[in-house]
């Protein structure tokens, strides 16, 4: 079943049913302000940070779900309603939520009155506007009464959800002809304030929450709305809100709008005040100013939509499947940018208080955002390799705020400081800027001690091979990617995080395959860019390490069917067919895959036979198999999960891709196409009453075939599966790789795959790809002719003309 449709054209999901299996949402502001809404106008906003500058308040987890948000009350007679359907969940004539690319409308008509409102955050802009059109399309006049609502959260949304002792006493508002201002703690160590204003004058207002909706009411019962009054309410502590009155009449036929700016401000310590206690109020009213007619706001929404052109331009297909190009040219890449923006800080999934900024996850990130912003790419890459420490280990996550690490979480994760080599290299062959490798970035962030980025990188490949166990294998620390396979944490105590807590270090032999392979595919990535800059003597100390790495991996980490997943504390083997539960995982066995070792031998094809064999379902590939039924100590959080959710068996989307890689090495192009499919959402539109989550975006996990609901997903929209299905289907499907020289063109397709078309800007030109497969083949480049003459390599020169190549490509 569905409950909306994909536009296209317009680059928009509708929503056409309220009652969406979960709330779609979506994200309005890609740079310093954000906002997240759903389809039912629910959500919250924040600036840069979602943690520290929490603007609006949203309670997770509520009842019933998604309580918060900026609403709406139309009164209309006797009947309120909002447009979005929810708070007051009056039914309505028409509903219609139109997601796009970071702006959202959404329409609700009841008798006769359409109520259009259109959300988004401008361009370098510290607010969220909203436009609300209000239509009669009755045939009598109508007399509306209009009730905006926002609620203010005390900044530190942590604090604002625990600290109620001090909190009821804190806030503090200021009104001003339209505007509601929200000023707690701006007196003592604060600089900022946020504001919410209406471009008309109003005939009343409300900023405290109890005289708006009443102690005992809902956000549908509202007793202003229900008295058709508004409470003139003065927000003194307790929790204050932002809710502007304002009367409208419309003859039949008549519409009008209005324009709604929810901002933050920042002021310097000399500028904070207007006359005491008064807030100095000129930035909020430049910003105002700037969207105070329909027609800015329209230009301004026209700017935004130039902005996702130009984005979206730089790699498209037209590949014959509408699913599938609506995701590489639209869907995919906006989530990309999403998940580059907030790392797995803020969604319906992740409370913006648990986790900054990944080091591995936004390093991974990155390989599906570098060619949209390269410039915010490079920054990102110093950013994060700024928190590394100066042994080539990491924070595990750092604050956008303040880019420091973090040190609840710490470091320990012996993967981390890989990702950075793929961070890296990525930016540099979309670029060709070679120079950030020659960059001083601290350690730690104490710029006393930075190194170049390079040797950012040489510490990097190095942390590994200083950590390696008794197989030469590198020691697992406190988790792999797979951040529940905690190996030293051996946990009795419930209180105990399973990240941060490790019993038992000291002595461990708890190796990973799955970083073997990883350090095999990025030190040889490191390799091939010291020899690019010339750094021979790097490159040849380095190919010794990884040589004996796969001599490693092929002596210690090959099962007889497949690879093995990991040694545990005491050497035992993790993966392993003589293991009663979890014989193989995905991880290690898409890794050595990618990394191409015992290719030779069929050690790779015999991997993913049994991949296919044991871990492929009907809603993708299974993390691992047999499903832990029971807690065991020494493997930690993976064996708490049920059968078939999250780490423990279930289809964990990110590290899919991985296989389709591992099937590509091996020029299985059919294979590589089939999986992908399974965990792509447009292709799951359908079911949607099962998936649940949005059918535009990937979710982080999908239900396995051991769970109690197989196919059901979690976690949508932040999650590494965003950057690697579209690094997947971009580069090694489609095949179209951005090089240190060129770009490299080298698809593994379907056998009955015709061909297909690819647009992509690269380096200042634009190459107009044709690939033909008449000869029905998965893999191989017989033939390129670029502009009408023949080309002897499939590397694609880099023309810099800025004029258009036409390529052929003949399979
Ligand atoms: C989840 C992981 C996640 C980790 C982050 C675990 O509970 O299962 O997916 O990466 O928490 O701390
Ligand atoms: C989600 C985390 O964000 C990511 O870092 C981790 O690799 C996966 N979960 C797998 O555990």
């Amino acid at each position: 079943m569905k409950f909306g449709y994909f536009d296209d054209k317009q680059r928009e999901y509708v929503i056409t049913d309220p009652k969406t299996p979960y709330p779609w949402i979506n994200y309005l502001g890609n740079e310093d302000f954000f906002s997240l809404i759903s389809n039912t106008a629910g959500g919250y906003t924040f600036y840069k940070d979602a943690k520290f500058r929490r603007l609006t308040r949203y309670r997770y987890n509520n009842v019933p779900t998604d309580a918060g948000g900026r609403y709406f009350y139309i009164k209309d007679g006797d009947t309120a309603w909002s447009p979005g359907w929810k708070p007051m969940k009056t039914q309505l004539d028409k509903y219609e939520c139109r997601h796009g690319m970071n702006y959202t409308s959404i329409e609700g008509v009841k008798d006769g009155v359409s109520a259009k409102a259109l959300f988004f955050v401008p361009l370098k802009t510290w607010a969220e506007v909203q436009k609300l059109t209000l239509t009669n399309n009755s045939n009598e006049v109508k007399k509306l009464k209009i009730f905006s609502f926002t609620e203010w959260a005390l900044w530190n949304a942590a604090a604002d959800m625990e600290n109620f002792q001090r909190n009821f006493s804190t806030g503090e508002v200021e009104i001003e002809d339209s505007v509601l201002y929200h000023k707690t703690e701006y007196k003592e160590r604060r600089n900022h304030y946020a504001y919410y204003s209406v471009n008309a004058p109003i005939q009343g207002f409300d900023t405290d929450r109890e005289t708006f909706f009443g102690l005992y009411n809902g956000f549908h019962e509202p007793q202003v709305v229900e008295a058709g009054k508004p409470g003139m309410s003065i927000a003194h502590g307790w929790s204050p809100i932002a809710s502007h009155y304002f009367e409208v009449e419309l003859k039949p036929g008549e519409a009008k709008d209005y324009v709604f700016v929810l901002g933050y401000v920042e002021n310097k310590d000399e500028e904070k005040w207007e006359s005491k206690n008064i807030i100095n109020k000129t930035k909020a009213k430049e910003t105002i100013a700037k969207f105070n007619t329909v027609e800015k706001v329209d230009t301004a929404l026209a700017e935004l939509r130039m902005y996702w052109d130009n984005l979206l331009s730089i790699y498209r297909v037209d590949s014959g499947e509408e699913k599938l190009d609506r995701m590489v040219n639209i869907w995919n890449q906006y989530q990309c940018m999403i998940t580059f923006c907030f790392s797995r800080s803020a969604s319906y999934f992740e409370s913006g208080i648990g986790r900054g900024m990944g080091f591995r996850d936004s390093n991974q990130d990155l390989i599906g955002f570098v060619h949209q912003i390269p410039e915010r790419a490079r920054e990102r890459i110093i950013d994060i390799a700024s928190t590394q420490f100066p042994d080539g280990g990491c924070y595990h996550q750092y604050q956008p705020l303040t880019k420091k690490g973090n040190n609840d979480i710490g470091g320990g994760f012996n993967d981390d400081p890989m990702w950075l080599i793929l961070g890296t290299t990525s930016y540099i062959k979309e670029t060709g800027d070679f120079s950030i490798l020659d960059e001083m970035v601290p350690f730690d962030n104490d710029m006393s001690i930075a190194r170049t980025l390079f040797d950012h990188l040489s510490v990097s490949f190095d942390h590994v091979i200083n950590n390696l166990g008794p197989h030469g294998l590198p020691l697992i620390g406190r988790a792999d990617w797979n951040d529940c396979l905690n190996l030293n944490c051996f946990s009795n105590d419930p209180n105990e995080s399973y990240q941060t807590t490790e019993n038992q270090s000291k002595g461990s032999k708890a190796e990973s395959l799955m970083i073997a392979g990883l350090f095999v595919v990025y030190g040889n990535d490191f390799i091939k860019l010291c020899k690019r800059v010339g750094n021979k003597a790097e490159a040849k100390r380095c190919q010794k390490h990884v040589d004996e790495m796969v001599a490693a991996v092929k002596k210690h980490g090959w099962d007889g069917e497949w690879f093995l997943r990991a040694y545990d504390y005491f050497g035992n083997k993790i993966g392993s067919n003589e293991n009663e539960e979890g014989k193989i995982f995905i991880e290690s066995n898409g890794w050595c895959s990618m990394a191409g070792i015992g290719k030779e031998e069929g050690l790779i094809e015999k991997a993913l036979d049994s991949v296919k064999e044991r871990l492929d379902c009907e809603h993708g590939i299974v993390l691992n198999n047999p499903a832990f039924t029971k807690y065991y100590i020494e493997y930690g959080e993976i064996s708490s999960y049920p059968p078939g959710y999250k780490e423990n068996a279930g289809i964990f989307c990110h590290n899919n891709p991985w296989i389709m890689i591992g099937e590509t090495v091996i020029g299985r192009g059919d294979e590589a196409w089939e999986y992908f499919k399974k965990i792509c959402p447009s292709y799951l539109e359908d079911v949607s009453e099962l998936h649940r989550t949005e059918p535009y975006v990937y979710s982080q996990m999908i239900a396995g075939k051991d769970a109690f609901k197989p196919g059901e997903a979690k976690n949508s929209w932040l999650t590494g599966t965003a950057s690697w299905n579209f690094y997947t289907i971009t580069q090694y499907i489609l095949g179209i790789q951005p090089d240190y020289d060129g770009l490299k063109i080298e698809p593994c397709i379907p056998k009955d795959w015709k061909g297909f078309n690819v647009t992509r800007k690269f380096r200042g030109a634009t190459y107009k790809i044709k690939v033909i497969n008449e000869n029905a083949v998965c893999k191989g480049v017989s033939k390129v002719i670029i502009d009408g003459k023949e080309h002897s390599s499939n590397i694609l020169p880099i023309f810099a003309d800025g004029n258009t190549h036409t390529v052929e490509i003949v399979m």
